[in-house]
């Protein structure tokens, strides 16, 4: 089942150490390399000092937004008398992302042990990993492990015999983009239509079945029990750039790219060397052109702003992008800049949920606009019409679905302008034209 997974000599497996080891899917094989030490231990201390570990370890999201873990996971009150949740976002939807499902593929015990120790963190007794529907293996595998930790006392009334009460369930979605963001999440558990709410009240305040609620993503979760066992030095000491961004992220390469795939570094690693001395760099006949180094939603990088990036939260935001969900999707001379952005805004326009006008008309009219432009019917009025509609879909709705639409929107007409134009002076895709010649 699956492919050989084989590290790059460059790499710095933490995660993703057991990845292609079919073994390590099993209790008896995660046991055998280590496996729910970090629990034991964890349930051996008091919630506080798990969340200083965490907090000190520097560790953030991985989810997209980056926000501190340890701090997000201190806003759960200790002794409100209220049930407390944690909810794992397995939805992984965002394009270009493919690294949540390798960690539940070959190794669900990590997940499921991060899910047991962060429940405890913050005072949960019930976890729902979310996971998307249409990831038929990893419900599986998943599956399978719950099953042999709940066998085997590791969770349930008593995990691990400490009279702690954790039980984990798996709730299966159904393949919705938004369902992966949070508050839409907690909507789609309860058994509610996947919207968006609005913030505040803030998850830790009132989020599922409006009690005291923690979401983290996947890979975020799977990281702590590492942290727990090697300490917060460690994990900080894996940086190569600076202190706000610690440990190791699993980035996942697609698109135009010799060696496609899933790849772990540490925080810091330069960008340029990433894709050419890792990935491979272009296939043979090409050059690259342009890459979104953080999944769909965040700006597309020239090459110049690619090469000068160190691979941290701060280091994309310096260089005109942003880290995001760590999803690379890189672009050749082979790409019409257009036609992709516009292939995005599609994508945007069909996920809306539609509860806010300018998502719902914004993603709907930058499609059109596009998809007309590049088949020959755009003019450079067009163009101030996107940047308007963009403008106006930026930081006014519930979530930021629209924003995520116009991020490549807006970075594509700054950066490859000129591509824009040649569609619009030329009446046609010159690059379709030049394939057809
Ligand atoms: C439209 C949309 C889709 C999202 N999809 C995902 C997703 O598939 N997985 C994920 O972990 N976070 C996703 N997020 C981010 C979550 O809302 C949330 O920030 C994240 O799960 C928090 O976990 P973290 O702090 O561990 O990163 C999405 C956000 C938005 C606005």
């Amino acid at each position: 089942m699956g492919f050989p997974h084989k590290s790059h000599p460059r790499e710095t497996p933490v995660l993703s150490t057991h990845f292609g080891d079919s073994e390590a899917r099993s209790l008896s094989g995660w046991r055998a390399r280590g496996g729910y030490r970090a629990l034991e231990q964890a349930l051996g201390m008091t919630p506080a000092e798990i969340v200083n570990v965490v907090k000190d370890s520097g560790l953030r999201g991985r989810g997209g937004a980056g926000f501190p873990t340890g701090l997000k996971w201190s806003f759960m009150k200790p002794g409100d008398g209220k049930p407390h949740y944690l909810c794992c976002n397995a939805d992984e939807s965002e394009p270009g992302t493919f690294k949540d499902r390798e960690i539940m593929r070959w190794t669900p015990h990590a997940l499921i042990e991060g899910c047991a120790i962060a429940s405890h963190a913050i005072g949960a007794e019930t976890c729902y990993i979310y996971i998307r529907g249409e990831f038929t293996e990893p419900l599986q595998t998943v599956g399978a492990a719950l099953d042999e930790a709940y066998r085997d006392g590791i969770l349930g009334k008593s995990a691990m015999g400490t009279g702690k009460r954790i039980d984990i369930y798996i709730h299966k979605g159904a393949g919705a983009y938004i369902c992966g963001e949070e508050t839409a999440l907690m909507n789609s558990i309860e058994g509610r239509r996947g919207n968006p709410r609005i913030k505040p009240p803030f998850p830790a305040v009132a989020g599922l079945f409006g009690q005291p609620t923690t979401i983290n993503n996947v890979e975020t979760l799977a990281a702590v029990p590492p942290i727990l066992t090697n300490g917060a030095e460690w994990y900080k000491a894996m940086s190569l750039s600076n202190p706000k961004s610690t440990g190791t992220k699993l980035f996942s390469v697609c698109g135009n790219i010799a060696r496609p795939g899933n790849y772990e570094v540490t925080m810091g690693f330069p960008f340029r060397e990433f894709l050419h001395d890792i990935c491979g760099g272009a296939r043979p006949g090409h050059t690259l052109k342009a890459v979104i180094p953080g999944g769909s939603s965040v700006p597309i990088q020239t090459m110049q702003e690619a090469d000068a990036t160190l691979m941290d939260y701060e280091g994309f935001v310096a260089n005109g992008s942003m880290l995001g969900s760590g999803g690379v999707i890189v672009f050749d001379d082979s790409v019409c800049m257009v036609r992709m952005i516009g292939r995005l805004a599609r994508f945007y326009a069909h996920e809306s949920c539609a509860q806010c006008t300018q998502c719902r008309e914004g993603t709907a009219w930058v499609t059109k606009i596009l998809e007309r432009m590049e088949n020959g019917g755009g003019t450079t009025r067009d163009l101030d019409t996107l940047l308007e509609l963009s403008e106006n879909m930026t930081g006014k709705t519930i979530c930021v679905l629209s924003d995520s639409c116009a991020a490549p929107v807006v970075s594509g007409i700054q950066k490859f302008r000129h591509e824009f134009e040649a569609h619009i002076n030329g009446k046609r895709c010159p690059m379709r034209s030049a394939a057809a010649a």
